[in-house]
C-alpha cells in the first residue's frame, strides 16, 4: 500500500525532528511546510491525504472546502486549543479534526509561574544591569509569592497545574470556572469573577478562547482589579482586549503585564522580524514598557511537551487512516 501523505503546515525544524522521530516506524510520508495554512496557502495541500496544523493556521469554510474538494478529510491539529478552526463546517464537510489535548500541562504552567517570577523580581532588568556592571537594587523591589493572593481564571489541566505550582509558594489561591474540579476545589476557593478581580495580586488566564471569553479581561474587569495587579495571559491572546490592557498599565491599575500569547500574534510569533518594524502600535508599546514581559507563545515549548505532541499528532493521523477511534477527536 502507498504510504499516505501528510502536509505539515507552520513547521519549524523543531517540530520536523519529534514528528519524525515519532512517526519512526509508522511510515507515513511527512512534508514540511514553514507556510501557515489559510486562503492564500491552501493549494500547498493539493495531493496529499491529511494536513496537520498550528495554533495560527486559518482553517475556515474556504480552506475547508479546498481540502474536501481534494480528497483530505483529516486535519491533525499539534495543540490543544482549537478556535482557529471552523468546527461546524469540518463537522458538515465530514472532515474530522483531531488534537493533542493534554500534553504536558506543567510546561505552559511552569512558563506561566517563570513569567511571574520574572515580573515580580524584575530579572530582565536585573540582568540587563549586572552586564553593564551595575549592581544598584533601586527599582528592582519585588514582593513575596509567599501569602499573596492568586487568580486562577479556568481549572482545566493548565489551571490545575498551575495552582499545584503555586501552592508550593504558600499563595492563596482563588479560582473561578464554570465547570469547577474537586482536585482544584482543595487548593483554592472557587468564586465568582468579581471577587477574583477585587481580592487578586496576581490573576492567571487558564480558558480556552470562545465567544463567552473573548476579551474577557477589558476595561470594565481592569476596573475591578486591585491597583498595581499582575496579570498573565498564557492561554490565547484575544481573552485581552490589548488596548485596554495598555491603559490600564497607564493608568498603574496593571502594574504588571506578562503576555505569552497575544491577539494578532499570527502576523508576529513564531518567526524571526530582528530589524524590521512592526505595524502593530499597540503591541509596539506594550513591548516598550518596563513592566511588560512577552514571550512569544513559548510556554509548551519544552522537550517533554514537544515529544508528546509528536507521538499524539502521529497517532492521531494513524487512527484516522486505520479507522481507529483516540478521543482526541473534536
Ligand atoms: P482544559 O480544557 O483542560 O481547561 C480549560 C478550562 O477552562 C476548563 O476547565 C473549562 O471549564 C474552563 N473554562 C471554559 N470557559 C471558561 C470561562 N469563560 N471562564 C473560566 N473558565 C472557563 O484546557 P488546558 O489544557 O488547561 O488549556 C487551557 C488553554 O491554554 C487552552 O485553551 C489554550 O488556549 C492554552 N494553551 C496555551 C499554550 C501555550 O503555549 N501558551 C499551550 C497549550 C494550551
Amino acid at each position: 500500500m502507498e504510504p499516505k501523505r501528510v502536509a505539515v503546515f507552520s513547521s519549524k525544524p523543531y517540530d520536523k525532528h519529534f514528528l519524525d522521530q515519532a512517526n519512526d516506524g509508522q511510515g507515513m510520508q511527512l512534508e514540511y511546510f514553514e507556510n501557515r495554512l489559510r486562503k492564500s496557502t491552501m493549494r500547498l495541500a493539493e495531493g496529499y491525504d491529511a494536513v496537520s496544523c498550528f495554533v495560527n493556521d486559518i482553517v475556515d469554510r474556504t480552506v475547508l472546502e479546498h481540502l474536501v474538494s481534494n480528497g483530505i478529510r483529516m486535519i491533525a491539529l499539534r495543540c490543544a486549543g482549537f478556535n482557529n478552526v471552523d468546527l461546524e463546517a469540518a463537522k458538515a464537510l465530514g472532515v474530522q479534526v483531531a488534537r493533542v489535548p493534554g500534553y504536558s500541562p506543567e510546561s505552559v504552567a511552569e512558563h506561566t509561574v517563570a513569567m511571574i517570577l520574572s515580573l515580580n523580581r524584575r530579572l530582565t532588568k536585573a540582568y540587563n544591569r549586572v552586564k553593564e556592571h551595575n549592581f544598584d537594587l533601586d527599582g528592582l523591589l519585588g514582593f513575596n509569592l509567599q501569602k499573596s493572593t492568586v487568580g486562577i481564571i479556568g481549572t482545566g489541566k493548565i489551571g490545575l497545574a498551575t495552582m499545584r505550582a503555586l501552592s508550593g509558594f504558600g499563595c492563596r489561591l482563588l479560582c473561578h470556572d464554570p465547570y469547577p474540579s474537586d482536585e482544584a476545589a482543595k487548593l483554592g476557593e472557587y468564586c465568582d469573577l468579581d471577587k477574583i478581580y477585587r481580592e487578586s495580586d496576581v490573576i492567571s488566564l487558564h480558558c480556552p478562547l470562545t465567544d463567552e471569553s473573548y476579551h474577557l479581561i477589558n476595561e470594565a474587569s481592569i476596573a475591578k482589579m486591585k491597583q498595581g495587579v499582575m496579570l498573565i495571559n498564557t492561554s490565547r491572546g484575544a481573552l485581552v482586549n490589548a488596548q485596554h490592557a495598555l491603559d490600564g498599565m497607564k493608568q498603574g491599575k496593571i502594574g504588571y503585564l506578562g503576555l505569552d500569547v497575544y491577539e494578532l500574534e499570527g502576523d508576529i510569533f513564531f518567526r524571526d522580524l530582528s530589524g524590521k518594524v512592526l505595524h502593530d502600535d499597540v503591541f509596539a508599546l506594550l513591548l516598550s514598557y518596563p513592566n511588560v514581559l512577552v514571550t512569544g507563545h513559548q510556554g509548551y515549548f519544552t522537550r517533554e511537551a514537544l515529544t508528546e505532541i509528536g507521538q499524539t499528532t502521529i497517532d492521531n493521523l494513524a487512527a484516522h487512516f486505520e479507522g481507529r477511534v483516540t478521543g482526541n477527536e473534536l
